[in-house]
């Protein structure tokens, strides 16, 4: 696996991640992304069959606990039963605000799986795949390189990155704890670990020789360049897209993004289930158990109805570390910045 140029759109499922704005970068030379989190296979398909000729674009697919080598499952069952019912009870009031029914608990436990196995039948189709959440069996990777295409893991610490080059990853992605968004960890129950991303980097370099690239809080050229210097083939920025004209970033989303200048980000549960980072607002004050997809389905409608009101109180605010340095404009205008084509 080869990266030709020095910036990869980092994939941000949820809107962010437009064909548009896979298009945008990927005609600067750079790498494109698509999020399949979210999104049917079907849907992927057709995505992915509109940005073909566009360039070099990748799709990242979020791997499900019952297909994460990574995932304890009697562990993660005792999670589930044990707290979802207390966390539906503590979003009532945020339900009634906005005058949004909840899903039951059997509903927010159906389908756990989404449509995963129709996901890695279509990825067969695409030249880069890569998996953020944990770590399919090999078979998964054996499959998808024997169609031809190349395989990618985002981890988040240095067994992470050995056990995803022993199942056969062909290029990794390293998420420092300075990303936005969701932290890639394998196992969801654990604590995700806090080394910075230049320390992960310099460990990451020592213990594998598959090509990786660097993601967390890059949102300058001399960001990106000093990534290089630690090893990284290119650099993965996600928040510093988040402004561009193309990203397809909710307006709330937008607008908080520019609004809040504490420059202040915070790890939650409350989102999905799993970690993410994202500016501070009032859902993140409760406690959500580590049961993704669950949390996400409980969450959904609130979500979607805070972000539709303009509502930042209980919609995701995903951010990374940087995002006061994020960028208005063409997005092939802040990909040849920060690749320090142009100033
Ligand atoms: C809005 C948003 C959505 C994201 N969605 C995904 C995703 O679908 N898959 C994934 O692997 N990472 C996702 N991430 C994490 C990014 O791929 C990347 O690791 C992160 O953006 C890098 O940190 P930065 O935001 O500081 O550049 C998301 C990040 C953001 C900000």
């Amino acid at each position: 696996m080869e990266f030709h140029h020095p910036i990869v759109a980092a994939p941000m499922a949820g809107g962010p991640s437009s064909t548009a704005l896979a298009r945008a970068v990927a005609s600067t030379g750079a790498m494109g992304f698509l999020g399949g989190g979210g999104k049917s296979a079907a849907q992927l398909v057709e995505d992915y069959r509109s940005v073909a000729d566009a360039g070099r674009v990748g799709v990242n697919l979020f791997v499900p606990d019952a297909a994460n080598t990574a995932v304890d499952p009697v562990a993660s069952r005792a999670q589930r039963t044990e707290k979802l019912a207390a966390f539906r009870e503590k979003l009532l009031p945020f339900a009634q605000r906005l005058g949004v029914e909840l899903p039951t608990l059997e509903e927010a436990g159906a389908n756990v799986l989404g449509d995963w196995d129709a996901k890695i039948k279509a990825a067969s189709q695409w030249p880069i795949v890569s998996f953020t959440f944990g770590l399919p069996g090999p078979a998964v990777f054996e499959g998808l390189q024997e169609s031809g295409s190349q395989v990618g893991v985002t981890v988040t610490s240095v067994v992470e990155a050995r056990n995803a080059v022993d199942h056969g990853a062909d290029f990794l992605v390293v998420q420092g704890p300075e990303a936005g968004g969701h932290r890639s960890v394998h196992d969801p129950l654990a604590v995700p670990e806090d080394i910075p991303l230049l320390e992960l980097l310099a460990a990451v370099d020592d213990v594998v020789d598959v090509p990786f690239v660097a993601a967390g809080g890059i949102v300058t050229p001399e960001q990106v360049h000093e990534v290089q210097e630690y090893g990284a083939a290119a650099a993965s920025v996600g928040t510093a897209l988040l402004l561009s004209d193309e990203a397809g970033t909710n307006p709330v989303h937008r607008h908080m993004l520019q609004e809040d200048r504490s420059g202040t980000t915070r790890l939650t549960r409350v989102f999905s289930g799993r970690v993410s980072r994202s500016l501070v607002n009032e859902l993140m004050e409760l406690d959500a158990p580590a049961a993704y997809p669950e949390v996400n389905a409980l969450t959904v409608p609130i979500k979607r109805a805070a972000a539709q009101l303009m509502d930042p109180r209980s919609t995701h605010l995903f951010a990374g570390t940087g995002y006061l340095h994020a960028r208005t404009g063409p997005a092939a205008d802040i990909v040849r910045w920060l690749a320090g084509e142009e100033a």
